[in-house]
């Protein structure tokens, strides 16, 4: 059964030869693919509510720096493991469930220079083919929504963490009100969807022996950030660059579900530090 889950999320995230559709995205945005810079890539590879603003704001609460060993589960194709990389100078290792994604990732690093601070490898984040206690930080964004055995992911993470190593996390939840509405950005049907709300995480956390540290609801600024992003799309279309390039065909519907789920409270985004 997982399984079969894990092969739908996978086909609901793959298109064939995405590293290619980037590339030829970013050409035609007038971009120099000889001196591609993380700017440029990071209205893709930011594949999360509030783009790099929202990665930012958490980098600066789990305080990061060059020693630290760094795991992103659910990196998609490497924009975050990147961007923390680049402004820590930390060596950063992604894994995602997509193998196409997987390999856009090493492609991308390759061309903005990173390959040496950054790895990816295809895996399933409840299933770290990683040893214990082998990073400092384990930071996930907006993968845990698709990931159905939730003690089990955050069971997995305590274990390749180091004691008193940090979880960074900044997900989308269940909201007050439901149901949500389906097709989103991260599921085309609630069968590859697996939302829990803020007070079965809090629980789930301290299960696998994590203390909470810190707890930032961002739903408003998320909120916000959409219904400005909405506007734009519905003024002007899509722009030339976008997550879209990552999700092709049928994207604006579920950018119009996404901007609903949001303002009627069908999910909530939180910011989440906790500690080993
Ligand atoms: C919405 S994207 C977010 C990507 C990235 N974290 C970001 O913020 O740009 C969700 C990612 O989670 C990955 N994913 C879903 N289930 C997973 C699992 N069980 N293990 C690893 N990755 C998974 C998907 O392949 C996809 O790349």
């Amino acid at each position: 059964m997982p399984n079969q889950v894990n092969e739908a999320i996978e086909s609901h995230y793959a298109r064939q030869d995405v590293g290619s559709l980037i590339l030829a995205a970013l050409e035609g945005a007038g971009k120099d693919l000889h001196r591609l810079t993380l700017e440029d890539l990071a209205p893709m590879d930011a594949f999360h509510l509030r783009g790099r603003a929202a990665t930012r704001e958490l980098a600066e609460i789990v305080s990061l720096d060059a020693s630290r060993r760094v795991l992103d589960v659910g990196c998609g194709i490497g924009g975050t493991s990147r961007y923390l990389a680049r402004e820590y100078g930390c060596r950063v290792t992604g894994i995602d469930l997509t193998e196409e994604y997987c390999r856009a990732a090493a492609m991308l690093s390759a061309r903005v220079g990173l390959e040496a601070l950054t790895e990816f490898r295809q895996g399933d984040a409840a299933h770290l083919p990683f040893e214990d206690e082998s990073f400092d930080i384990v930071w996930t964004e907006h993968a845990a929504m698709n990931i159905p055995d939730k003690s089990r992911l955050y069971h997995e993470i305590h274990r390749v963490l180091r004691p008193g190593g940090s979880l960074a996390i900044h997900d989308v939840l269940a909201g007050p009100t439901s149901p949500v509405l389906y097709p989103t950005p991260w599921a085309r049907t609630s069968d590859t969807s697996f939302l829990i709300g803020p007070g079965t995480l809090r629980n789930l956390l301290e299960s696998a022996d994590f203390t909470i540290s810190v707890w930032v609801d961002v739903t408003e600024a998320a909120r916000s950030w959409f219904a400005a992003q909405l506007e734009k799309i519905r003024k002007n279309g899509l722009p030339s660059l976008g997550v879209h390039v990552l999700m092709g065909e049928g994207f604006r519907a579920m950018a119009e579900n996404q901007g609903r789920n949001l303002q009627e409270g069908r999910i909530a985004l939180a910011q989440v530090v906790a500690r080993k």
